[in-house]
């Protein structure tokens, strides 16, 4: 899987098929974050994302990870590009999460949008998994993603919208699946509880925030 060959026009053809609602989609509880000392934004792509983040977070260290050399570059132009406070906090990673381990341990916010969708069962099961264990035991996890759900016309319309996409990107970047697995189970297997959710383009695009539970973690002996 190589998000290369897309990277550059990545930022257009979001624009062009879903005009603004991914955006609004991945920065929808940006403003009920507290208050984050490490964060980890993961498969974060070509930065469209990390304006809005750093305006909203005044977190001490970030950790931009991403298997894309084309995207990672994208997302270090676009940061360099723009005034923002505390360059020093900024790390870039390059690193294949199906792959290689998180770069630390103790994070209080993961973000993944648009990211988990791109993983089989399998894969998606260690991925989020390593995730997880990198987090602190009350850690928040900001999610964003496409969804098949709703009633039947709103169905219909997400699952041809997510054939196209798979067809498209196992044609562009090579990815692994042709098929949307909801994460969900998983992350509450891994502690992270709902605390509040929205849908978007006609219930498409899901965003939600997340927190671990120290009860739940306790029981669940994961720490
Ligand atoms: C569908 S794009 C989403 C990008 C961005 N988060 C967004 O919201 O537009 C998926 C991103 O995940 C990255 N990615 C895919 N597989 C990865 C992996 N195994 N480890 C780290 N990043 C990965 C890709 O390079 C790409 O930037």
């Amino acid at each position: 899987m190589n998000f290369d060959r897309v990277a550059p026009w990545f930022e257009r053809l979001e624009k062009i098929v879903f005009g603004d609602q991914m955006q609004v989609c991945r920065t929808a509880f940006l403003s009920d974050l507290p208050a984050i000392k490490k964060a980890a934004l993961i498969g974060e792509g070509n930065g469209t994302f990390l304006a809005q983040f750093l305006k909203h977070c005044d977190c001490e260290e970030i950790h931009y990870i991403d298997s894309s050399k084309k995207m990672l570059d994208l997302a270090q132009k676009q940061f360099q590009m723009n005034v923002f406070p505390g360059l020093e906090r900024m790390v870039f990673y390059h690193l294949d999460l199906s792959l290689d381990v998180m770069p630390d341990q103790n994070y209080d916010l993961v973000v993944t949008n648009f990211f988990l969708d791109v993983f089989n069962g399998a894969t998606l099961n260690n991925v989020v998994s390593k995730i997880a264990s990198a987090c602190t035991r009350d850690a928040h996890w900001l999610y964003a993603d496409f969804q098949v759900t709703g009633n039947r016309f709103q169905r219909c319309r997400a699952i041809a919208w997510v054939k196209t996409m798979y067809l498209f990107f196992r044609l562009a970047a090579d990815i692994q699946t042709m098929k949307l697995t909801n994460p969900s189970a998983l992350l509450d297997r891994n502690g992270f509880q709902i605390k509040w959710f929205k849908e978007f383009d006609n219930g498409l695009m899901r965003a939600e925030i997340r927190q671990r539970k120290d009860e739940f973690v306790r029981d669940a002996g994961l720490f």
